[in-house]
């Protein structure tokens, strides 16, 4: 039977979308190198926090159906990649999992194909990497199938914005791939946004996040004078927001974490460098300010425990929340980790509480605790590093010894000190 779309990478990005298409009526097939996450999501389960096993097992009804048979993707009308760009061992862009993808696409490419790429990276991988590597078996993009970017904007964990009512970026490589790429996700999708081209797709994407970066950047910067000033950050940020024009809110914490922030900005800095010679200041200053909040947290857990005359060689530390973002299981690039290695490595004995990990693999060193509570009673200092919904903070600042708070999440006590 004919597919609608053949979704290739079935993660975090891969997978709402498939569900969205699906609920839309379309034919959907999943494509995944992995075949432990194939069997998975064939056999009803989930292993992605937004979407529950009852999820895929509706899927499943409304047709969906994965595979790690790469023939199978000529059956699709259009193919959207959603593949992982990590960073290599330099920092540069790691697009092999993009190629592969796309030289699987590339093996069954069909006349009147519509392929996206969803996975963020630098503008002009689309024209540059993507388009010659499909145009090898002699098909012509823009005349004999569609090409498009559209960058994906899932935020994982958020219950308001979904795949469905986020608004769409797209950019095709000719006026018409824009519109064979705006009329597919235009059957899910509430609002498609076009741009020029698959450039400007591109380009939307790192900005985006390149905001996001920088701006947390610039508080978690303020952070370190206004502690040594003696003003609280949070109360300020507080005030800025009431200003219902020209600000938006971000806010201090250990670091940045996920699979965006940290790693989108540096495609494009990486990029700006390696064409033009130059650098992306900003987001190379916004780099060293965010990584460096891991040790600054270190050195202000030094502090805490000094003025209690303990050292941190020694102590016990207790860390609330590891994953990068509260209230998801997703662990890539957490800032606990650096955080949890650094205090590891001058003595302190680490101890972690969170409810969506039940083994940390990063930190193998680190002790996971049962009750946060308890746990806290007994470490000479407890930080909170990510505020899951499920923590009361202020029982468990209350319940400390002395309560480290990053986040600026409990509401005051004499046990607390902020960030
Ligand atoms: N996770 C997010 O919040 C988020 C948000 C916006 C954009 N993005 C971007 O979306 C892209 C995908 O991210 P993700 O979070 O979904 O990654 P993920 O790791 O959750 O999932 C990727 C999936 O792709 C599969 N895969 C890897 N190589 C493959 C190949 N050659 N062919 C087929 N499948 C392959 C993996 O097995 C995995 O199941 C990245 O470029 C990322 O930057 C992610």
């Amino acid at each position: 039977m004919a597919v609608d779309a053949v979704i290739i990478g079935l993660g975090y990005v891969g997978l709402p979308l498939a569900q969205e298409a699906t609920r839309a009526g379309m034919r959907v097939l999943g494509f995944d190198i992995h075949q432990g996450v194939v069997d998975d999501l064939n056999a009803g389960r989930s292993h992605v926090d937004d979407l529950a096993d009852a999820d895929i097992a509706q899927m499943r009804e409304g047709g969906f159906e994965a595979t790690t048979d790469e023939a199978r993707i000529a059956e699709a009308s259009t193919a959207v990649i959603c593949v992982p760009t990590p960073l290599s061992a330099d920092g540069g862009p790691d697009l092999r999992a993009v190629e592969s993808a796309v030289a699987a696409v590339a093996r069954n490419l069909r006349p009147g194909m519509l392929v996206v790429l969803e996975s963020t990276t630098y503008p002009g991988t689309t024209d540059e990497v993507v388009r010659p590597a499909l145009e090898a078996g002699g098909l012509v993009a823009g005349q004999d199938f569609h090409l498009a970017f559209s960058p994906e904007r899932i935020d994982p964990g958020n219950t308001s914005f979904g795949a469905k009512n986020t608004p769409k970026v797209v950019g095709g490589h000719t006026p018409a791939c824009s519109d064979a790429a705006a009329a597919f996700y235009g059957t899910f999708v509430d609002t498609v946004v076009r741009t020029k081209g698959t450039r400007e797709a591109e380009t939307a994407k790192l900005l985006e996040n390149t905001y996001r970066h920088i701006n947390i950047a610039l508080v978690n910067e303020m952070t370190r004078f206004c502690h040594q000033l003696g003003i609280d950050l949070w109360d300020v940020i507080d005030a800025a927001s009431s200003k219902p024009f020209g600000f938006q809110a971000f806010y201090p914490g250990p670091g940045v974490g996920g699979h965006c922030i940290p790693i989108d900005p540096n495609y494009l800095s990486h990029n700006v460098r390696a064409r033009l010679g130059y650098p992306f200041r900003f987001v190379e200053l916004a780099q060293e300010i965010n990584a460096g909040m891991p040790a600054y947290v270190v050195s202000r857990a030094q502090d805490i425990l000094n003025t209690e005359g303990k050292a941190l060689n020694g102590s016990s530390v207790l860390l609330l929340g590891v994953t990068y973002k509260p209230n998801i299981a997703d662990q890539r690039e957490s800032p606990a980790v650096p955080l949890a290695r650094q205090l590891a490595a001058k003595g302190a004995r680490v101890l972690f509480h969170d409810p969506h990990v039940q083994e940390w693999h990063a930190v193998p060193e680190a002790e996971r605790v049962q009750d946060a509570a308890d746990a806290a009673g007994r470490a000479d200092l407890t930080i909170l590093v990510q505020n899951h919904r499920g923590y009361d903070v202020d029982a468990l600042a209350g319940a400390s010894r002395t309560f480290f708070d990053t986040r600026g999440a409990a509401t005051g006590g004499e046990k607390v000190v902020r960030l």
